[in-house]
């Protein structure tokens, strides 16, 4: 397996990858893999002859408050998982190499980053689209896959991708859970095991939702209402709950069933998670 900590050796690696006639797969994350990353190699395997996997804990989209410091980091085994996944190359750089001092230029979507998480976290989405729209010109993938636990990140990069005529297919792979079916999160080391428990409320909430609309139930004020007070009865009060439209995020008052997205964050003292539901 390789290890690139340099983005130009990185982008020839790739470029000479495609000169053989390779597809390049990129997964990009923050390290702290858990098996949700690997289910992201594994999709991105399928989908590509080699998988470059980036583990960089991107500072320019976390605010000065967030844990950019404490985020955890776990690089000698993260490089263990990927070199047991099959991982062809690892991209590794400091901040330092991918951000010089005086960068000034930004790559910001305007739309669909601004509502949910983007309300709370206000920079946060123009550091994601930056870095991404950096590791795409690095990587020059054909195809990079991202998570679904993370849903507005990938609409917004698949706008990004579409508006910018990045020529790379966007895969979202499914939420992998843990079998009482909370969602998988670097940040979940966060959690007491009295958070862990309550947080079950999240994904329950999603679910017995999910389980009201396959038996017909389509009002989206009622859904929404009905997760918020599952959620506040259990501590987890939520910063957002909203079905919406899963391309562009729009609010729906009306489930339309196969196009239609539950979003949810909720909080808990300093604690804030993230879940969702495809409808
Ligand atoms: O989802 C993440 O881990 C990050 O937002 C990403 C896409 C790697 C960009 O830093």
């Amino acid at each position: 397996m390789n290890i690139f900590t340099s983005p130009e050796e990185l982008h020839a690696w790739s470029i000479e990858q495609k000169r053989l006639g390779r597809l390049v797969g990129l997964v990009p994350t923050m390290g702290c893999l858990h098996e949700g990353h690997l289910s992201l190699i594994r999709e991105a395997r399928r989908h590509a002859d080699v998988v470059v996997v980036s583990i960089f804990v991107n500072p320019t989209q976390f605010a000065p408050n967030e844990d950019y410091a404490a985020y955890p980091r776990t690089e000698a085994e993260d490089l263990r998982l990927c070199e047991a996944e099959g991982v062809a190359a690892v991209f590794l750089p400091t901040p330092e190499l991918m951000y010089p001092p005086d960068a000034s230029t930004w790559v910001e979507e305007t739309r669909l980053s601004k509502g949910y998480c983007g309300a709370q976290r206000p920079i946060h989405f123009r550091g994601v689209c930056t870095v991404v729209a950096k590791l795409f010109n690095l990587a020059a993938p054909d195809v990079a896959v991202f998570g679904q636990k993370d849903f507005q990140q990938v609409a917004v990069i698949r706008r990004m991708v579409r508006d910018l005529n990045f020529p790379i297919q966007i895969i979202r792979a499914p939420i992998v859970r843990e079998p009482d079916g909370l969602a998988r999160s670097s940040r979940n080391r966060y959690l007491s095991p009295e958070a862990r428990a309550t947080a079950l409320s999240l994904s329950r909430s999603l679910a017995e939702a999910k389980a009201e609309v396959d038996a017909g139930e389509r009002d989206a004020a009622k859904l929404e209402g009905e997760i918020r007070a599952k959620t506040s009865a259990a501590g987890w009060i939520p910063d957002y709950v909203t079905v919406a439209d899963a391309d562009t995020l729009v609010p729906l008052q009306t489930v339309r069933p196969g196009a239609s997205v539950i979003l949810l964050a909720c909080r808990n003292g300093t604690l804030r998670l993230i879940d969702n539901v495809l409808l």
